[in-house]
């Protein structure tokens, strides 16, 4: 028999808003408590009573046993889900920043309390990749996890490169249809995909990486001479975070845009769906894909773990209890194209080899080989208007 899940809800917004549409067409054994919000003035659909602005209320309730964290700030959310965890409530939270950021802590407050954080609604929306992770490939030896893990960065490039539109309408229409974050830069400069990728590598690979230490550039500095080049060769741009393991149990992890071509499962992935490609020594390549954001499918996968719970269940980590353990490594070399305007911008950057140069009338670009550890190094002068970088394989 599963038990009874009383749930104090933090947030009642795009995602808050689809768990409850999808928990009201079911009948499962649970009840939603209260809603903690922000804003006590935003009209609501539901009766005025079930919600608060005190956190108090739900985390000093004895009978709430569950803590549905859907808020947008991580450190907020952080203050909420370590008070219930270490107070015997399980938490489900969907908050991918809050999660990568302090997932060490988290496992190790779990583990002292014996409670359950839950986090399937926070990385790639619907696909069910961290319960896949934990379960399914814990004995598995995974070479790489790569995908698409920002629903609106990829709807804005497909309809840029499908439809013809502009960056800045695709952006708004985005944002209208509840994709992005409040912060849009955080889906186009790509921090979103880098805090799902490092909750990917702590299950992929028992490794915790600060996301701070994680090379993220996005979409944010495309141009149409970057598009028309892509175009001219048959290729899309995809921005796509990638988790490897290379020699030596060392593991690369950076989020970068990237020309695709057509034999690219990817390639095929567009507008808010996201595709996780896993590459693994036994099971060999297999791929998810499904919608990443928007309220419903993301509050399928909240609402999946909220099930879970009532049969208690909890990630073990268990890739951190792997006798080899894996170090994190920004020890790699990339192939890119870079876009840049000013002269003497390539001089600044130590290429190890440049294959192609390109230089006409305001379009001016170089390929080659660079280190990972060098864009880190540089990434504040790369990430600027009038240049944009890309991987090219
Ligand atoms: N802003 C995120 C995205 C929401 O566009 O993918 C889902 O995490």
């Amino acid at each position: 028999m599963s038990k009874k899940l009383i749930i104090g809800m933090f947030g009642f917004g795009v995602v808050g808003q689809g768990l409850y549409d999808i928990i009201k067409t079911k009948k499962l054994n649970l009840e939603i408590k209260k809603f903690v919000i922000k804003n006590a003035d935003k009209k609501r659909s539901l009766p005025a009573e079930l919600f608060t602005t005190d956190a108090d209320v739900i985390l000093n309730d004895p009978e709430i046993n569950t803590v549905v964290e859907l808020i947008d700030d991580a450190e907020a959310a952080f203050e909420f889900t370590k008070r219930a965890l270490t107070t015997g409530k399980n938490v489900v939270s969907a908050n991918k920043k809050m999660i990568a950021t302090h997932l060490e802590e988290l496992a190790q407050i779990q583990q002292e309390h014996g409670t359950s954080l839950l986090y399937e609604g926070a990385v790639c929306g619907s696909i069910p990749i961290i319960r896949n992770l934990e379960e399914y490939y814990d004995n598995e030896l995974l070479h790489s996890v790569s995908g698409i893990f920002n629903g609106s960065s990829n709807y804005i490039l497909s309809k840029i490169f499908n439809e013809g539109q502009s960056y800045g309408d695709a952006l708004k229409k985005a944002q209208e249809l509840g994709f992005a974050e409040t912060n849009p830069i955080l889906d186009v400069g790509g921090y979103d995909p880098k805090y799902k990728l490092a909750i990917v590598a702590s299950h992929a690979y028992g490794i915790y990486v600060d996301p701070e230490k994680i090379l993220n550039l996005g979409i944010n500095n495309l141009g149409d001479d970057d598009v028309r080049y892509a175009r001219e060769k048959n290729f899309k741009i995809k921005l796509v975070p990638l988790a490897k393991e290379i020699n030596n149990n060392k593991v690369v992890l950076y989020v970068l845009p990237k020309f695709i071509s057509k034999d690219n499962i990817l390639y095929n992935v567009e507008n808010e769906n996201n595709g996780v490609l896993v590459k693994a020594a036994f099971a060999d390549e297999q791929f998810f894909f499904g919608k990443g954001a928007g309220g419903h499918p993301t509050g399928s996968a909240v609402l999946s773990d909220i099930a879970a719970l009532r049969y208690d269940y909890r990630y073990e980590y268990k890739k951190h209890l792997d006798a080899e353990q894996v170090q994190y490594s920004t020890d790699y070399e990339l192939n890119v194209y870079l876009r840049y305007s000013d002269e003497e911008f390539v001089n600044k950057l130590n290429f190890n080899s440049i294959s192609e140069r390109f230089y006409g009338e305001g379009f001016k670009y170089v390929i080659g080989k660079i280190n990972l550890q060098e864009i880190i190094d540089k990434r504040d002068l790369i990430n600027q208007p009038g240049t944009f970088i890309a991987e090219v394989v």
